[in-house]
């Protein structure tokens, strides 16, 4: 992939780049929705990663091209927000300037080649701005830890394009490991890595969602809402994750509806994540397959970000003995992760029967196949320098 970007870049411009960087996409085992919320999350980075070059340019300027559109663009990011996926790295470039850690006069040219689908809630966003952010600042000479990039990613994306949403995308893209989920406790960033000792589907229904335009934003204007409300009951209470889970007849008492289901959805969501998580660190695979189908009803039912394309994906899995199955990333389309034990459930037969069940059902409901690949949990950002 990063030698991609560095071909797109030199057809583009005629010279090689200075910096090539990289980022993976992620897939979220489980813990949806709980991160604005100030909840854990457990998600793994994709083997599909997007890649950025990078060299000098003039002062303020930015000369972008992207196998994304293939458009040359050159924008003056200081000079109102460009349109597209150009917004997302004119947002990278005003963080890093605030940070004193953007190339100098602040002007680059760009080149970038996705190898993350894009609206599959794989958060390719979050790889591109973690990638953008890696080699700018390595243009200028300047080496942002993990953590670092990821808030430059995540500030770039969330008060620069405007995408209300959490960290766990960018702090993925940043800190994963190899062979290792990432759990992340969203309110105090507190990370830890748990090796993963299962194999993962993922099956892309192909279906698309457009996040600026909404459901995210409005899901969390609700949680804010029920955060509101519930003030009245614990003063104290910063973030829906952490009411109390003791108290949910006082939750749903104190709340009408949606706001109840969201909220009823978060606090459920986050002790089966910090459960899941300990059974993963402690091999126990099947019962935590079991989480994953907790999780999908309560995204499908309370949270209402499900689609009938990827409800029939996890009941087709269910019946095909996956271990587990739900949808990941935001919803609304998008992709399922299928969970399957190492031993019969694995490499073997049991594999392949649930891909084969999972594709039949699905072609006959929809006249088209779904893309089903496996997943190989990798690596978080990575960039150099070549001269
Ligand atoms: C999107 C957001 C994430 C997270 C998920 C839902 O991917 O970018 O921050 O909120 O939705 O879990």
């Amino acid at each position: 992939m990063s030698d991609n970007a560095s071909v797109v870049f030199r057809t583009a411009f005629g010279v090689a780049p200075r910096v090539v960087a990289s980022a993976p996409g992620r897939v979220n085992l489980i813990g949806e929705h709980t991160d604005y919320n100030g909840g854990p999350v457990l998600p793994v980075a994709t083997a599909a990663r997007t890649s950025v070059a990078v060299g000098p340019a003039d002062d303020g300027v930015l000369e972008l091209i992207s196998t994304l559109d293939g458009q040359l663009a050159r924008i003056d990011w200081r000079d109102g927000r460009p349109a597209g996926w150009n917004a997302y790295l004119a947002g990278v470039m005003r963080e890093l300037d605030a940070a004193g850690a953007a190339p100098t006069g602040a002007g680059a040219r760009v080149a970038v080649a996705s190898g993350v689908p894009v609206g599959a809630g794989l958060a390719s966003s979050a790889a591109l701005t973690v990638a953008a952010a890696k080699a700018l600042s390595l243009l200028a000479s300047v080496r942002l830890n993990p953590r670092q990039l990821a808030g430059v990613a995540f500030r770039a994306e969330h008060d620069y394009v405007g995408v209300r949403c959490g960290m766990m995308d960018q702090m993925c893209a940043a800190l994963a490991r190899p062979g290792q989920a990432l759990l992340l406790e969203c309110a105090s960033l507190a990370a830890r890595h748990i090796p993963i000792r299962a194999r993962l589907l993922l099956v892309d229904t192909g279906t698309r969602h457009a996040l600026t335009a909404g459901a995210l934003n409005e899901r969390r204007a609700e949680c804010e809402a029920a955060v509101a409300r519930l003030k009245l009951e614990l003063p104290e209470l910063a973030w829906l994750a952490s009411w109390p889970a003791r108290w949910l007849p006082r939750l749903k008492r104190a709340l009408p509806e949606p706001l109840r289901s969201r909220a009823l959805h978060v606090v459920g969501e986050t002790a089966r994540t910090r459960f899941g998580a300990q059974l993963l660190a402690r091999g126990r695979v099947r019962r935590f397959g079991g989480l994953l189908y907790e999780s999908h009803e309560s995204c499908r039912r309370l949270y209402q970000c499900s689609s009938a394309e990827l409800d029939l994906v996890v009941d087709v899995a269910r019946r095909a003995g996956a271990l587990g199955a739900r949808l990941t990333g935001a919803g609304w389309g998008g992709a399922v992760l299928v969970l399957l034990g190492k031993g019969d459930g694995g490499r073997g037969k049991g594999e392949a029967k649930v891909a084969r069940e999972i594709r039949r059902a699905f072609t006959a409901a929809y006249g088209r196949e779904p893309s089903i690949t496996a997943v190989r949990p990798s690596g978080g950002a990575r960039g150099k320098r070549s001269r």
